[in-house]
């Protein structure tokens, strides 16, 4: 059985840790669609290119390769940034899309998470959440993940928060039809707990037998 779960939101809303336990409680798969656009700017990056030329920023995407998802540097701050300024080029996003659909549509479920899924990449998700949390919540989280001063972490997420909802080309937002869930004060655990609530009552509708 086919079933999406599309899981949106800003940088550091915990939409990763989200994402992996659910598709661990569920067995689906999951894709980190953020690494596909971090893995583009780490290649660009590491060719001494900018990532805000479009030109090599698609060449980028074009080329990019299952093993860049490995790479060690992907969660550093200038791969976060380079990250948001690729994610911004349409021809990026256009060379990331098929890799992505195809990933959801496997049989025996799958969880995306990005910032376009619930919008773009996947608008007949049969379940799709916004996470969000406070800007000075994330910042503290963000800096405690990789060890960046607090300051510094929350001017990076605003920067990216801001280039991220400002793009032309599928901006983050929320779906219309999407749950919002706000971790700002909200334990792991309970987030968890409602995500598994509402999908385990999507699940059971959609392997009820239709009606004729
Ligand atoms: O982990 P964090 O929330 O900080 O970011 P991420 O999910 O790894 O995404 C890194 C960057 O990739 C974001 O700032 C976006 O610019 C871009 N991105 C996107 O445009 N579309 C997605 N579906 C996922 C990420």
């Amino acid at each position: 059985m086919k079933f999406v779960v599309a899981i949106d939101g800003p940088a550091a809303a915990g939409k990763g840790t989200l994402s992996r336990a659910v598709a661990e409680r569920f067995g689906f798969a999951h894709l980190d669609t953020g690494a596909l656009y971090r893995a583009t700017a780490a290649r660009v990056l590491a060719q001494g290119g900018d990532p805000a030329d479009a030109r090599a920023a698609a060449a980028a995407a074009r080329a990019l390769d299952p093993a860049d998802l490995d790479r060690l540097d992907l969660r550093a701050a200038p791969v976060a940034e380079g990250a948001s300024r690729v994610a911004a080029v349409p021809a990026v996003r256009a060379a990331l899309l098929d890799f992505q659909r195809a990933f959801a549509a496997r049989e025996g479920g799958a969880v995306l998470d990005g910032r376009d899924i619930g919008t773009v990449i996947c608008p007949e998700a049969d379940v799709k959440l916004f996470v969000t949390a406070s800007p000075e919540v994330r910042a503290a989280r963000r800096s405690a993940e990789i060890g960046q001063p607090y300051a510094e972490a929350l001017a990076a997420l605003r920067r990216r928060d801001a280039r991220d909802a400002g793009r032309a080309d599928a901006p983050m937002a929320a779906a219309p039809d999407a749950v919002l869930l706000d971790t700002s004060d909200l334990a792991i655990a309970d987030a968890v707990a409602l995500a598994t609530a509402l999908i385990d009552q999507k699940l059971t509708q959609a392997r009820a037998p239709k009606a004729p």
